[in-house]
């Protein structure tokens, strides 16, 4: 198993601000936005500007005080398998260092968040065959066959209006990156 480093889930103070910068002055683009699903009620922004990645940035509207600019909400990894998920799973269940363990999928992404001892929070991913617009989270069972995990995810998602073949998103984002 091989992690792959993938996207950063950041707190922001001002999106407005940060949209502007990120997208006018370092050249992103906006992929998808909408309530966080989570406590807070904030909202969260995805950015991408590579065709392999739906986000390599998430940012989360909750960063609402004076701290210092701490502000990493998450660290994202990708794996290749949802054997390799549950494989991960496995080995974070055995320790007793690791809080918070959550299966969360985002219908194109079957992951785990956890916290790492010092409590940072940390999410291992694998793609599903599919793209759903974003954000989106439902819990997943874990306990179940890769192909039981498949067919109730295309359950879930499959009214979703973005529904489709994962390889026909980064297509279009592609030509839409080309096309500036
Ligand atoms: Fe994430």
């Amino acid at each position: 198993m091989q992690l792959r480093w993938s996207h950063a889930g950041v707190l922001v103070r001002d999106m407005e601000n940060m949209l502007d910068f990120y997208t006018g002055v370092l050249g992103f683009k906006i992929t998808d936005r909408g309530p966080f699903p989570g406590p807070g009620g904030g909202e969260i922004v995805f950015l991408s500007q590579v065709d392999t990645d739906h986000h390599q940035l998430a940012f989360v509207d909750e960063h609402r005080d004076d701290s210092p600019p701490n502000s990493v909400h998450h660290f994202a990894f990708r794996v290749n398998t949802l054997d390799e998920v549950k494989e991960m799973d496995a080995r974070l269940a055995a320790d007793d260092r690791i809080g918070n363990r959550l299966p969360l999928t985002h219908g194109n992404a079957w992951s785990i968040y956890f916290d790492d001892p010092e409590g940072n929070t940390l999410e291992i991913f694998c793609d599903t065959p599919w793209h759903a617009a974003q954000p989106q989270a439902d819990l997943w069972d874990i306990g179940k066959s890769n192909d039981e995990v498949a067919a109730e995810t295309r359950r879930a998602f499959e009214g979703n209006p973005a529904f489709k073949p994962i390889e026909d998103y980064y297509e279009s984002f592609a030509e839409k990156l080309q096309n500036g």
